[in-house]
């Protein structure tokens, strides 16, 4: 049976190298693992003050489609050595009102992206700090670090079209399945 997992890409920008790999792991996993990419740029910065029992309708909406996920895929650059804004922005919504975290106990699993050699590797740790304590069991091996990027793609339609990087990916994918499996409640 397919596992409805929620893809969330740490950038915002059209033209993502991020969003161009999210998208074409969503092609690679399918049937076994169904992604879903979840927007989170229409997001208002998280104010308590605010969530009220009417909360901005983007935050609603946002822990609306995650509620229906089983599992989460993180594809993300890097901002300054850390994740970006708008991705921790993501985590803090789907976290409240407290009690009520959308991410509890979801198997999860990180790909950080970068048109640099060093591929976001601060990113990709630096999310795995709120990850503990939003209570996200998530996999350790295999890493998926796609540094050079911009070599990987083409670039008239961003596909990949590097194998190596697709054999790479697809057996990511698989690993994540199986992580899934074992770690799922
Ligand atoms: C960057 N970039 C970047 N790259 C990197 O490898 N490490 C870093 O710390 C940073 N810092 C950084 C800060 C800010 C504010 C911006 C806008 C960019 C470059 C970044 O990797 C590049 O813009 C990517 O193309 C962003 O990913 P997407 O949007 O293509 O997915």
């Amino acid at each position: 049976m397919s596992v409805r997992v929620a893809l969330i890409v740490g950038s915002l920008r059209e033209g993502s190298y991020s969003r161009a790999i999210g998208l074409e792991m969503k092609a690679l996993a399918a049937p076994e693992l169904e992604l879903d990419l979840i927007e989170i740029g229409d997001l208002p910065l998280y104010n308590p003050d605010l969530d009220t029992e009417t909360p901005p309708a983007a935050w609603s909406r946002f822990r609306e489609e995650l509620a229906t996920t089983q599992a989460v895929l993180f594809v993300t650059p890097e901002y300054n050595r850390s994740v970006p804004g708008a991705l921790k922005n993501a985590l803090d919504v789907g976290s409240r009102p407290y009690g009520q975290s959308v991410w509890a106990a979801k198997p999860a699993a990180i790909v950080s992206v970068s048109p640099g050699a060093l591929a976001a590797f601060g990113a990709n740790h630096h999310l795995r700090q709120p990850l503990v304590f939003l209570n996200m069991p998530t996999m350790q091996q295999p890493e998926a670090y796609i540094g050079n990027v911009a070599g990987l793609l083409n670039e008239e339609d961003g596909t990949l079209k590097n194998e190596g990087t697709r054999e790479f990916l697809k057996g990511f994918l698989d690993a994540f399945a199986g992580w899934i499996e074992t770690t799922k409640g």
